[in-house]
């Protein structure tokens, strides 16, 4: 059997190392493609390294570009490698440009394609992954999901359920996985950052950043709330972008930096005191570890970190934001507990799954 995951953005690559990895200990051939969606080194090449990702077969180079530019550059440049290699099985992983676009091009040239993380849905269409997510669940012969609300999803949607295999999150196992590595990190990240006591922050939406009447009043709050515990803020490169243009001072108790590698940022998310995100990773991280999370989305198509978790939905309202940031300081934070199935063995279920169908 002979296997070809598709990768491009920082997202997607914790999700494929430990399904490559189950697959090589069973023996698969597999090619790895990276699309080049994200392509500086702290987007990329960094995660490779850390999680033990092997150089990709190929790398398509596609970069930035407008949604329609993005996806149809991947459609273009992965058909004759998928031509020519004709896998048995493409694996694609959550939403991104790339996912959905690879997706595309399988669904024409009858190649099976193998969706991980299918079946998310945050039922509003102004969200770009949520198009990638429909598209992708709705052309993959194989269906794997992180948790009941996806498999509840699909099966609304008229999916047959043969399609449909419950795996558990496959995030989860790359953070199980080098939760011990990471915390070798902090003692040094501390010393040098200067901190032990902090709300990590992450922004990078376009409905966050794109426009400054929106990004301005959050980084004023996050820059007030940093009087009373510091923030540190890794910054995105399309926000980094939007945030030069804006010009804004910040005081130094809100602390901005480069993206942070993969270990890094997991050592200091288990070590926050709260993260403020508006990413899908880490509102799934944030519920592995315990740490309350508070997400600047008017919706999730991760509810399950809600339910279960340690996750709070606060839109943009900025009141509701100090609000739930007093609670966290005053010990009444979210503790949650761990969904079912987020047990660092979903890459194997998937590879059972693969080679069973
Ligand atoms: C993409 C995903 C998003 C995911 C995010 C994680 C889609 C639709 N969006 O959003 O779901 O949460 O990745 O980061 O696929 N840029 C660089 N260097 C890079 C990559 C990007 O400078 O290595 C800059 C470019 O200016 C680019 C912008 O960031 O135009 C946005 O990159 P893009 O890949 O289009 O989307 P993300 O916002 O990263």
């Amino acid at each position: 059997m002979k296997v070809l995951h598709v990768v491009g953005a920082r997202p997607n690559f914790m999700k494929a190392a430990p399904v490559h990895a189950a697959l090589a200990a069973r023996g698969v051939e597999q090619l790895l493609v990276h699309t080049g969606q994200h392509y500086d080194a702290a987007m990329s090449d960094v995660f490779f390294t850390e999680l033990g990702l092997p150089e990709p077969d190929a790398n398509l180079n596609v970069g930035s570009g407008s949604h329609t530019v993005q996806t149809a550059e991947v459609m273009k440049r992965i058909e004759p490698l998928l031509v020519e290699q004709r896998p048995d099985w493409v694996l694609v992983y959550g939403d991104v440009n790339s996912t959905v676009a690879a997706a595309l091009v399988c669904a024409k040239l009858r190649i099976r394609i193998a969706h991980v993380e299918a079946g998310l849905r945050s039922f509003d269409r102004s969200m770009p992954e949520e198009i990638n997510r429909i598209v992708t669940d709705a052309l993959s012969d194989l269906l794997l999901t992180p948790s009941a609300d996806g498999d509840e999803n699909l099966h609304s949607e008229g999916v047959d359920a043969s399609r449909i295999h419950r795996v558990g999150n496959v995030m989860i196992d790359t953070l199980v996985r080098l939760l011990p590595r990471a915390e070798e990190r902090w003692p040094n990240l501390s010393r040098d950052l200067g901190i032990d006591r902090y709300i990590l922050l992450t922004l990078h939406r376009p409905s966050n950043v794109d426009d400054p009447e929106t990004l301005r009043p959050i980084v004023e709050t996050l820059a007030d709330i940093s009087a009373r515990i510091p923030v540190l803020f890794p910054v995105h490169p399309r926000t980094a972008e939007a945030l030069r243009k804006m010009n804004v001072q910040t005081p130094p108790a809100f602390k901005l930096t480069e993206p942070l590698s993969y270990l890094d940022f997991t050592a200091l998310q288990q070590h926050a005191t709260a993260v403020i995100t508006d990413s899908g990773g880490v509102q799934e991280e944030t519920t592995f570890l315990g740490v309350p999370c508070l997400t600047m989305r008017p919706n999730t198509e991760r509810p399950v970190t809600i339910a279960v978790g340690t996750n709070t939905l606060i839109g943009n309202d900025l009141v509701a934001l100090r609000a739930a940031v007093d609670d966290i300081l005053a010990g009444r934070g979210r503790r949650g507990a761990i969904p079912e199935l987020w047990d660092g063995r979903a890459a194997e279920r998937i590879a059972d799954v693969l080679l069973t169908s």
